[in-house]
């Protein structure tokens, strides 16, 4: 089987599409959607997210002076808004007002909840650092909030019942998640024999 050499580019699979949310100094909400997103600590729990520094987006203004920020998971009949967000700059247009999203200051932190995500996190600024282009943020997640509607069986958030967008950043298209095929820690142990 021969490989092929590619230009090299941001790539990771699967990506997802989250909305990082923070008030600017007027008390408004910013919001920006992200792939670049991920967790990074167990203790304390904490995901990371970077934002072009480059590019002037608002939401990174907002997050770097507020130092707190909540990042919705959107849902797939959501696609259409989230894209939205990830276009429009909250320095030209109130983007939330304009999907028809709604905002509740969190309960943990001084940022806004977008009502409209079925699971958002809040979080505190940990940690910034300039990589290239983009500025990353580690942010500690103090609470999460949850619609009951998502919640499983075992008690916790349940993928299936979430639904949340998987977003390929090399073809830019948004995909649903497909079927589970095992269970984690589990289906590799046989290789331990
Ligand atoms: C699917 C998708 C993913 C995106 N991911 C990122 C990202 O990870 N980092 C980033 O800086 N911009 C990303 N963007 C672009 C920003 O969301 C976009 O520039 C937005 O308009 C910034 O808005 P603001 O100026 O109101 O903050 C993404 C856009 C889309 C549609």
């Amino acid at each position: 089987m021969s490989k092929i050499d590619l230009k090299p580019r941001g790539m990771m699979y699967p990506a997802p599409a989250v909305i990082a949310s923070a008030y600017d100094k007027d008390g408004k909400a910013d919001s920006c959607t992200l792939a670049f997103a991920t967790m990074c600590s167990h203790k304390p729990p904490a995901v990371m997210i970077a934002i072009n520094s480059t590019a002037k987006r608002k939401t990174l203004k907002s997050i770097l002076e507020r130092k707190e920020f909540a990042l919705g998971f959107p849902t797939i009949d959501q696609v259409a808004e989230t894209d939205y967000i990830g276009m429009a700059s909250g320095y030209d247009v109130d983007k939330i007002e304009k999907v028809g999203f709604t905002t509740t200051k969190a309960k943990k932190v001084n940022a806004p909840i977008i009502n409209e995500m079925k699971v958002s996190i809040e979080c505190k600024v940990m940690n910034i650092v300039e990589v290239g282009s983009h500025t990353q943020i580690t942010g500690e997640i103090v609470n999460i909030q949850a619609d009951e509607e998502v919640i499983g069986e075992k008690g916790k958030v349940d993928l299936k019942l979430l639904n949340p967008i998987v977003y390929d950043d090399v073809l830019y298209d948004y995909y649903q998640v497909g079927d589970k095929i095992a269970d984690a820690f589990n289906v590799g142990v046989k290789f331990r024999k």
